[in-house]
Order: C-alpha cells, then structure tokens, then sequence
C-alpha cells in the first residue's frame, strides 16, 4: 500500500484542480491510501528572510501549518500538486509555500524518490502562462521526483470534464505515481532537464531560467530546433542545490555577520524615511 497525497491549490470546491486531482489519485486503484490537502486553508505566513533556518535542523521559528504539509509530504510516498493558472501565473499559495522551502534546504534528501505530478489548469486559450512551469519548480525544489505534468483548459468549475480526454490524460498520470518505471520524456520545447518550456536568449546562448542548463538554436533544412548541453550539477542536482543553500547562502550569511555594523551604516538614512502607512487597526508595515 502506498500513500498518495494530493495538494490543491485552489479555493473552489470541486473545481477543475480538484477533480483532475483527485481524478489521477483515484486511478491508483483502492489499495493505496489517499488524502487531500486544500493548500489555500492552510495557514502559510510569508518567509520573513531572516535566515535563521539556514543551519541543518533549525526549524523555521514562524508559527503556522508549514510543518503539517512538510510532515504530511515526508508522510506520503508519493504527491500531486495542482493549481490555476491566475493572472498567467500559479495561484498565490504556491509561492507561500515555495518562499519557506529555505528551512528543508538542508533536508532535501528526505524528499527525493517520492513520484510527483503536477497539474495546472487555466481558462483562456492560449493564457496558461507560466504555472506548470512553477508546479514543477516546487516539486523540484522540494527534490520530489517529478515523473509527469500537464496544462489543462477549462475556465468554469468541471469544465475539464467536457473533453474526456482531460480525464483520459489525469488517469495516465495517476497512475505514473505507483509506477516505478514511469516518467514522461520532455517535449523537444522544454529544458530536457527541469521540463521549463520558459527560456532565456542572452544573445548567444538558450539558457533555462531555473536549472541553468545552456542550449543553442540549430537550424537544419529550415527547421530551427533547440539543442541543449545538460550538467551533471545543474540546480536542481545534489551539487547544485548545495551550491546555492549550503556554500552561497552561507557565505552571504557569514558576509553579512562580518559586515553587519557596516550594512547599519548603509541603511540609516532609509530607516529614517519613515513614511509607512497603514490601515486602521492593521499592523505597522515597518
Ligand atoms: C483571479 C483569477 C485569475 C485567473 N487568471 C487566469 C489566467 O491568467 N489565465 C487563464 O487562462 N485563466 C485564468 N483564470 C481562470 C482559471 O485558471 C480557471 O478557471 C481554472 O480552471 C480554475 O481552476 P479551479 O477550478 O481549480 O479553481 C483565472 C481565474 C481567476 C479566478
């Protein structure tokens, strides 16, 4: 028996996410345990970026339901991740979410392995934007092994259901999440190593924004193809990610203790901008 979480980013009550969530968690027949986390009734405050989580084991200090998703993740054996696409982008409790990940950045072993797909649904053609992209940033951020993901359209709640195929398609990828075996090859459009289909021209090279793998534009018989030359310690390998947690982030925390007085210096004369409003009865944003 294996234990399928499912996370969905949504508010509306049996909307296209939920369905095509629970759609893919049910395909896994039965015999596996499921449980559903309606991700926007969760409490997730804003990272404060004090960095005090940085140290192996220190636990991020703010008092909310971060720990319950984490726990309920190490829990499960395997994890879909669904949200809309708003405003081009996924929905805001994706990024809460993502913004705290600083406090596992020393902890990611205990996530890898763990099958994950992501679903993004959005409601105009041709204005899905970038929030497959960003599921599946999370999922790779958390070291999750992401085996498939998918943008589905449908603006009003169950509307995927009116293409049978949606459906067809949700099942495939439930049932990637017992398999083994499976995992989807990227389309010839994505970054062969993170599946971004988002990319970077810096006027030489095709660089994906979020692994930093490079790539070329090859042209042959007037077919422009793009060609990319993958490294082992991308960002989202074990050597990349202690790059950017272990080695940069702790440098720049050193840097900062030793610099500290300085940096008070720097900042005096904003602190002493003080214009902040509020609203009544709100908290003083200073
Ligand atoms: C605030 C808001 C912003 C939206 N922005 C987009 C958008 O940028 N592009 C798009 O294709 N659909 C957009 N939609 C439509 C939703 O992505 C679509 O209805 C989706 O199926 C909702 O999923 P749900 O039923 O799981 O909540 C937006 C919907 C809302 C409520």
């Amino acid at each position: 028996m294996k234990r399928i979480l499912g996370i969905v980013s949504s508010q509306r009550v049996a909307g296209n996410s939920e369905i095509l969530t629970k759609a893919a968690m049910e395909a896994t027949g039965p015999d596996h345990k499921k449980e559903l986390i309606r991700l926007t009734d969760l409490d997730i405050k804003s990272c404060k970026g004090c960095y005090n989580c940085l140290p192996p084991d220190v636990p991020c200090h703010i008092k909310d339901d971060l720990n319950y998703l984490l726990d309920k993740i190490r829990d499960a054996d395997a994890v879909v991740l669904a949200a809309p696409s708003y405003f081009l982008g996924p929905q805001g409790s994706i990024k809460m979410l993502q913004d705290r990940f600083l406090s596992i950045s020393n902890s990611f072993q205990e996530f890898s392995g763990k099958h994950c797909i992501t679903i993004a649904t959005y409601g105009m053609p041709g204005a899905k934007g970038y929030t497959e992209v960003a599921l599946n940033v999370t999922a790779r951020f958390l070291n999750l092994n992401l085996i498939d993901s998918d943008s589905f359209i449908g603006a009003s709640p169950a509307e995927v259901l009116e293409d049978p195929r949606n459906l067809d398609r949700a099942r495939q990828m439930g049932r990637g999440l017992i398999d083994p075996g499976y995992k989807r090859t990227p389309k010839v459009s994505e970054c062969p190593v993170c599946w971004s289909d988002i990319l970077r021209y810096d006027g030489s090279a095709i660089i994906c924004p979020f692994c930093g793998t490079k790539g070329e534009i090859k042209v042959e018989e007037q077919v422009a193809r793009l060609v990319f030359s993958p490294q082992a310690d991308h960002r989202f390998s074990d050597e990349g990610r202690r790059q950017h947690f272990d080695v940069f982030l702790n440098r720049k925390k050193q840097e900062f203790i030793a610099k500290r007085h300085y940096y008070k210096k720097l900042q005096a004369p904003y602190l002493s901008m003080d214009w902040w409003v509020s609203p009544p009865g709100g908290s003083n944003s200073k």
